[in-house]
């Protein structure tokens, strides 16, 4: 199983008055040709959140023009970013995903490995929360297949990012603990793919790895890359190796993305 994971597109649309980074848009265009023109095409692709600055639906409508010409499925998570119900009402013909009790949680099946999109987003901040609600949906969903290898997809690490300016972007510890505690409990959990630090970083935790995406767009994307990589948008591509039980991830950039 192969997954080209993209996030924090930021978009707006290109004649908003509002719109300052209209290149984002000319970014995630050249993904997607990328990803068309891929002599091994990935399963999907994953969003994992703040695919628009600031949820409006014209800005999902910019998204679903650019993506409706994607050769295979694209799954959203929500970011901060982000309005679900606009996300979900503009782009879940591209791949799935349902609002559950207000929260954009969902499985995607049918492959080698199980995803699960995870909301981790706060009303009061920017930064990620969770609470009992969506506990109690993520534990139903991973109570329904405890045998199938699984990733959770989601937009703000529930771990600290020690390379970022501002490392932890959790509400607090005992929230991250209890996302964490959860994940442990079941072994089934390969992976957590994040968004949100816009920084490339990998770490493992108690009973699984974890990583985040640079961001696909070329202005907000942090840390350091090679030099071949300047001026191009990024993108991951995880490959599952079932023997390991684990993703082998691969940083990708995007040529002509401009
Ligand atoms: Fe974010």
């Amino acid at each position: 199983m192969l997954i080209a994971q993209i996030s924090d597109t930021h978009i707006t649309t290109l004649d908003d008055a509002d719109a300052k980074f209209p290149e984002r848009v000319k970014n995630l265009e050249a993904f997607v040709r990328h990803i068309n023109a891929l002599d091994e095409k990935p399963d999907l692709v994953m969003h994992t959140g703040d695919v628009t600055h600031g949820g409006k639906p014209e800005y999902y409508e910019t998204v679903k023009n650019v993506v409706k010409h994607l050769s295979v499925p694209v799954y959203f998570a929500r970011g901060n970013r982000d309005i679900s119900e606009n996300l979900v009402d503009a782009l879940k013909d591209f791949g799935g995903g349902n609002i559950v009790d207000g929260f954009l949680i969902y499985s995607i099946d049918g492959f080698p490995v199980r995803l699960i999109a995870m909301d981790t987003h706060n009303r009061e901040s920017n930064i990620g929360t969770t609470c009992s609600v969506r506990l109690g949906i993520l534990d139903g969903l991973l109570k329904e297949q405890p045998d199938t290898p699984t990733a959770l997809f989601m937009h703000h690490p529930p771990f600290e990012v020690p390379t970022s300016k501002y490392p932890f972007q959790f509400d607090d510890q005992v929230l991250a603990d209890a996302f964490l505690d959860l994940v442990s409990e079941h072994k089934q959990i390969a992976h957590l793919f994040c968004g949100h630090m816009h920084r490339h970083f990998k770490v493992d935790l108690e009973t699984c790895s974890a990583s985040c995406v640079p961001s696909l767009p070329v202005d907000n994307r942090l840390g350091e890359f090679a030099d071949e990589m300047d001026g191009k948008p990024l993108y991951q591509l995880h490959r599952w190796n079932a023997k390991n039980k684990s993703f082998e991830t691969e940083l990708c950039a995007v040529d002509g993305g401009n």
